[in-house]
């Protein structure tokens, strides 16, 4: 398993003043020092948090591997294909919305044709792809189909579920999507709204092989700092499969 951490919201507080801090790239390295395994960083359309001079900084200065997550639109493309990160994840993005809101709508066919270009424009430039989709049949059937060599399942719906048996079922969809995908011979990554309470099962999954944290880790790294934020959580992840199989299949949140 590896946790990859995104710094994203560490920009949003520097976009909150326009100043020059805190720093994404500094953060990077203290995610890296707490165990991060990969960094993970968002190039939105508007700019609103990461800049291009955080991607070009932190492609350089990552000594673990960056995941840069961009929408299927061609300036961006150009910025991945000029800086080779290891990993891109293509996600959707849509200028009104407070984060990304759920996976790539691969049954609409512009969407589809729009990710299969993407897909093929970075697999020459040598970037693994994985594409943020929805836990569902339909979704990985056509992530296999456009040539990505992962997912990223959206863990959103069951990080919002409030009712137990809401986070059941959509724990159900995270594993049935997980298994499927694994069968079909995709990477399957995770990641959207998880937190120190809830990752425990997502984490034991074991088609699951990366999950994408960001908004809980920068927020327990105001009062701890981002190494030991980092440390805690993949302490967690790591220790998930024992969790599960000494407390049985479901574990409630734990309450941190
Ligand atoms: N994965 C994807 C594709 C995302 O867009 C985001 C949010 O930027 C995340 C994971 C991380 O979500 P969170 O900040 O809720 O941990």
């Amino acid at each position: 398993m590896r946790l990859y951490v995104n710094v994203d919201h560490v920009a949003t507080v520097r976009e909150a003043r326009g100043t020059n801090e805190p720093d994404p790239v500094h953060a990077a390295y203290s995610a890296e020092l707490g165990g991060a395994d990969g960094i993970t960083v968002h190039l939105r359309e508007d700019r609103r948090h990461i800049s291009d001079r955080d991607v070009r900084l932190l492609a350089e200065t990552v000594r673990t591997g960056m995941n840069l997550e961009l929408a299927a639109a061609d300036e961006v493309l150009s910025i991945a294909e000029e800086i080779r990160p290891m990993q891109a994840t293509l996600v959707p993005e849509r200028r009104e919305e407070l984060t990304t809101e759920g996976g790539l709508n691969l049954g609409a066919p512009p969407v589809r044709r729009a990710t299969g270009d993407a897909v093929s424009r970075l697999v020459a430039a040598g970037i693994r792809v994985s594409l943020f989709i929805d836990p569902d049949e339909a979704s990985v059937a056509a992530s296999k189909a456009l040539g990505a060599e992962a997912i990223e399942l959206h863990t959103g719906e069951y990080a919002n579920a409030v009712a137990d048996r809401d986070r059941a079922r959509e724990f159900g969809r995270i594993r049935n999507a997980a298994e499927l995908a694994a069968g079909a011979g995709l990477s399957v990554h995770a990641g959207h709204g998880l937190t120190y309470a809830n990752v425990t099962p997502v984490a034991a999954l074991e088609p699951i092989e990366e999950l994408n944290i960001g908004h809980s880790i920068v927020s327990r790294a105001l009062t701890t700092g981002m190494t030991d934020a980092v440390r805690e959580m993949r302490r967690l992840v790591h220790g998930a499969p024992s969790r599960v199989r000494e407390h049985g299949s479901w574990i409630p949140p734990i309450g941190y």
